[in-house]
């Protein structure tokens, strides 16, 4: 395995009947890959975020639907898809914004539904297959997402991101990371800004300590210190993963996307969204048809700190993502290539 990247964050390990995820609400203190073998260790795996970013949960979702199924008795095909149903349900019950976690799950149904009048054993098969290509296609979808997205980027250049687009968050490369590891490889010498990304830290916790153990040039700013750094001139590209692109390119991802967008417009400075055609919903018309998943409280008022940081009872707003309207987005980097307006009709293009 190159030596740049950590060892996978999702993969399968059959022979125990296992999914392995490297779990990220312990990082960076601890890197401990857990085993979860039922589909409700793997709902809340996705729920509590110990496996996340968008093509991550897919990945994990569609292991986990074969593994759900895997050990059925089923006598045939029609009787093995009555069990998958309720399993691929329940794992599309974990999350709401990330559009590659129904991506994945309908995809494994289909493949399921393709191979109904095979017998029981050659289906599941097929559905372990199925699950480990969905993963090696991330890989090389994301790496085709580095080659594509480094033709926009110069060397030397100041690269801010914001949340975790990175390797652990995908099957590797990242998306919004994929150029940065690309041109790490090719002498880019890229400054990266990484914003912290409250409430969840994901970028001091994740893109920090990532882009550190590949040996890349890293900042870590807090979130209010974007538009410092883009004045003093020390941005020349804005970065971002999503998770989930809507037909008219309205793009949704880590709360705080959206703010980082405006201040790039106001500074003049490209904004790049990174969006493997998975992440593309043109079932969505526009960003208005996205939901928006919110989240507990606590992540707000007491995650992460010594004590409680807010009053008792303080009323609290917790959106897990925004909409950045698609005319604050210079270009979104896909794996067929690079999308620029009017996003409708560049989007529809690459299906
Ligand atoms: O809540 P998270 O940590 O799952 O949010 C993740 C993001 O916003 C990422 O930028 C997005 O999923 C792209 S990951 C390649």
């Amino acid at each position: 395995m190159n030596k740049m990247f950590l060892e996978p964050s999702v993969r399968l390990d059959d022979d125990n009947d296992a999914l392995i995820l490297l779990d990220q609400t312990l990082l960076p203190a601890e890197k401990r890959f857990i085993s979860l073998t039922d589909r409700k260790g793997i709902w809340e795996a996705i729920c509590r975020l110990k496996v996340r970013g968008a093509p991550a949960i897919g990945i994990a979702a569609a292991y986990g639907a074969y593994l759900g199924v895997k050990n059925s008795r089923a006598a045939d095909g029609e009787a093995l898809l009555k069990e998958f149903l309720p399993v691929k349900d329940y794992l599309a019950g974990s999350r709401p914004t990330a559009v590659n976690l129904f991506w994945a799950l309908d995809r494994m149904e289909r493949r399921l539904r393709a191979e109904i009048m095979r017998p029981p054993g050659e289906i599941k098969a097929a559905l372990r297959e199925e699950a480990e290509t969905i993963r090696d296609e991330d890989e090389e979808v994301c790496r085709t997402l580095g080659e594509n997205g480094l033709t926009l980027l110069e060397k030397g250049w100041g690269l801010l991101t914001h949340c975790n687009a990175g390797t652990i968050a995908t099957a590797r490369y990242g998306t919004a990371t994929a150029p940065i590891y690309l041109g790490h490889q090719r002498g880019y010498d890229f400054k990266v800004y990484a914003d912290e990304t409250r409430p969840l830290l994901q970028g001091a916790r994740l893109t920090a300590w990532e882009l550190m153990e590949a040996g890349i040039d890293v900042t870590l700013i807090c979130d209010n210190m974007a538009s410092i750094v883009m004045k003093q001139g020390k941005v020349q590209a804005v970065v971002v993963g999503c998770d989930r692109v809507a037909a008219n390119g309205d793009s949704a991802n880590k709360i705080g996307t959206s703010g980082v967008a405006i201040l790039a417009k106001h500074y003049g400075i490209p904004f790049y969204v990174f969006a493997p055609l998975s992440t593309v919903d043109l079932s969505c018309a526009t960003g208005e048809d996205i939901v928006i998943e919110e989240r507990n409280p606590e992540e707000v008022t007491e995650m992460w700190y010594a004590g409680r940081m807010a009053p008792a009872d303080v009323k609290v707003y917790n959106p897990a993502f925004d909409v950045t309207d698609a005319g604050l987005i210079t270009a979104i980097v896909t794996e067929k290539g690079i999308a620029r307006h009017p996003y409708t009709e560049a989007l529809k293009a690459f299906f």
